[in-house]
Formats: C-alpha cells, sequence, structure tokens
C-alpha cells in the first residue's frame, strides 16, 4: 500500500511502500542508527536476516506496482543496507594473489545462474536463475531477473532493478541508489536491450522491451523525442517496445547555442516484437546455465 507519492526530478512517479517483507526491528535500529557499531550483536543479526532477505530475492528494494505503473520503493530494505555498514565489521578476504577489506562479504548464493571468473556480485544483491554474469561487478541490493545477461564490465548500481531478459551489453553502467534518502532505484524493466557503454543514471527508467542504441546516457531528466512525430515524451523514460538511440537537441544558452543530450526514439516495436540485430543465440541463453 502507498505511503507516499513524490516524482524523481522529472517524470518518474514513485511511491513507498508501507509494507515490507524485511523484518520491523529495522525501524528501531534505524532510529539509533548513529548509536549502532559493530558490537551489537543482536543488531547484526537483524540486519544480516534483512539484508539475506534482498539476497534470496524474498524482499527488494524497489518494484513496477503492475496496477499503478509506478515504481514502489521499500525504504525499510534500502535502510537495512544502509545499517549493514554501521554493524558489519571490516573483514578481509583473498582470491588467489588478491586481496580485499570490506564489510559485505561476496555472494554466495547462485541457484542456476553462471558466474564468470571475474565477475563480482556482492551478498545482498539477488540473481534469478538463468542469469549470467560476464566479467561484471553487482552490487549490493541490485536484483537482476532471471535470464538476464550481464555483459563484461557492465556495472549495476546498488539497489538497481533489472528485469528477466534483459541484456546488459558491454561497458553498461546502470546507477545505484542507497542516498539521499527517497532517490529512486533505475529501472531496466523485462526484454529490454542495453546498448554497449550505455549509461542510465538518477532513477531513470527504461520501460518493457525498449531497445537502447550503444552510448545512450539517460538520467531522470534526460528528454525523449519521438523521431517520427516530434513529440517530446516523458522524462528519464524510454518507451516500452520503441528502439532509442542517444541524440541532441539545440538548446538556447545566455552564451549562444548548444546542443544537450537527448533520448530520440527511432522506431516503434509491436509487442514482444524483437530486434533483428539484437537477439542473442538462443543457445546461449536456453543452455547457458544449466550445470
Ligand atoms: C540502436 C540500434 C539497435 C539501431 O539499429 P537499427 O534499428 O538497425 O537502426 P539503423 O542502424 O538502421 O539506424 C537508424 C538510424 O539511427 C542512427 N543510429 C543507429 N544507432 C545509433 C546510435 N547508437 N547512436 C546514434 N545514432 C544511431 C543511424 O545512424 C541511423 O540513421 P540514418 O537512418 O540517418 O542512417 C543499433 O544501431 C545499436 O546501437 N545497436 C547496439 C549495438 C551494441 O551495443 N551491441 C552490444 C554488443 S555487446
Amino acid at each position: 500500500m502507498p505511503q507516499h507519492h513524490g516524482r524523481t526530478a522529472d517524470a518518474t512517479p514513485f511511491s513507498v511502500s508501507r509494507s515490507s517483507p524485511v523484518p520491523e526491528a529495522i525501524d528501531e535500529l534505524w532510529e539509533r542508527r548513529a548509536d549502532l557499531s559493530p558490537t551489537d550483536d543482536a543488531a547484526r543479526r537483524t540486519v544480516t536476516e534483512a539484508i539475506d532477505l534482498l539476497d534470496s530475492g524474498a524482499a527488494r528494494v524497489a518494484a513496477v506496482d503492475q496496477a499503478s505503473d509506478e515504481v514502489v520503493v521499500d525504504e525499510r530494505a534500502r535502510r537495512a543496507i544502509l545499517l549493514a555498514f554501521r554493524v558489519l565489521s571490516m573483514r578481509t578476504s583473498e582470491a588467489g594473489p588478491f586481496r580485499y577489506q570490506d564489510r559485505l562479504p561476496l555472494k554466495r548464493r547462485f541457484d542456476r545462474v553462471r558466474v564468470a571468473p571475474g565477475a563480482i556480485a556482492r551478498w545482498g544483491s539477488h540473481l534469478a536463475p538463468g542469469v549470467v554474469l560476464m566479467p561484471s561487478y553487482v552490487n549490493v541490493g541490485a536484483h537482476v531477473g532471471a535470464g538476464t545477461l550481464v555483459d563484461t564490465w557492465a556495472t549495476v548500481g546498488s539497489c538497481a532493478q533489472i528485469g528477466s531478459n534483459v541484456h546488459l551489453s558491454g561497458g553498461v553502467g546502470i546507477g545505484g541508489v542507497l542516498e539521499p534518502p527517497g532517490a529512486v532505484p533505475v529501472v531496466v524493466e523485462d526484454e529490454t536491450f542495453v546498448g554497449s557503454r550505455s549509461v542510465i543514471v538518477e532513477g531513470a527508467r527504461v520501460r518493457r522491451g525498449a531497445k537502447l542504441g550503444a552510448g545512450v546516457l539517460l538520467t531522470s531528466s534526460t528528454p525523449v523525442f519521438d523521431a517520427d512525430t516530434g513529440e517530446e515524451l516523458p522524462r528519464g523514460q524510454a518507451p516500452a517496445w520503441s528502439v532509442c538511440v542517444s541524440s541532441t537537441r539545440l538548446r538556447m544558452f545566455p552564451g549562444g547555442e548548444f546542443g544537450v543530450p537527448c533520448l530520440l526514439v527511432i522506431k516503434r516495436l509491436g509487442e514482444g516484437e524483437e530486434h533483428d540485430k539484437l537477439l542473442l543465440e538462443s543457445l546461449f541463453r536456453e543452455h547457458g546455465t544449466a550445470l
């Protein structure tokens, strides 16, 4: 049940969830967060249980509510992650000659996923069955849906919500949000394609089935235009079942006219339609994670 409605810099509507699978005890810990430390065993247990819910996928920081089409944020889940940095101790870990020092351990729950050497997923991120991680990075609180491919050097920021059967191409940067409070995570919905080196940040939303060309920059305030009609569409959102490329629009400033980035919708696809150029080898998808 939504508690609070808001907007990111421009058009992305969101609300904050009142019901959360994360235990209420997190609220009480949040109130006294300034006094917490790694010596608080009870607090550490509570926070560990909460992060484990995110890790298993039983809880998630945000999701699209099918009825309202809004992004609903579970603020309690997000707070649990922030609390982890107060109550978990620094630990040294080693992998071959590499040595790390951190409060959050690496993820250990890999249920029918493929994780290529060099890929890093942190505990508290969720990888659904069928996910393939090429050498990439998935941060805490991120949720990656079934059958999604996270290609080489792609980074999925904290709390980002990636749908199922998505292809995040090489070097894609999906922004994370742990702070400021109320910040809306990036949402990349099912069946989407994000072209090489694209950057999707600041609560931007890639709607279902959208295909983004290489090098797209999408923030919550990026203007979006339809190339066929010239119409300006909601900012910060790639429309469902569309093909979009990075573009510029001319804007007058006191110092002259300059081109500033925008997103251009160059094609519309039918619902469920794929783009021939972007199809992955089906063998790769269907058998990629079988044991
Ligand atoms: C967006 C994309 C899917 C469009 O492919 P398409 O539908 O076949 O479209 P076209 O190649 O016919 O291009 C249509 C127009 O958009 C322009 N365009 C295409 N891709 C563009 C891009 N990434 N940025 C800016 N403009 C682009 C083309 O110049 C073309 O303009 P023109 O008609 O004046 O020549 C494709 O160009 C692309 O970027 N693919 C992603 C590649 C990638 O990242 N692969 C990852 C491998 S890990």
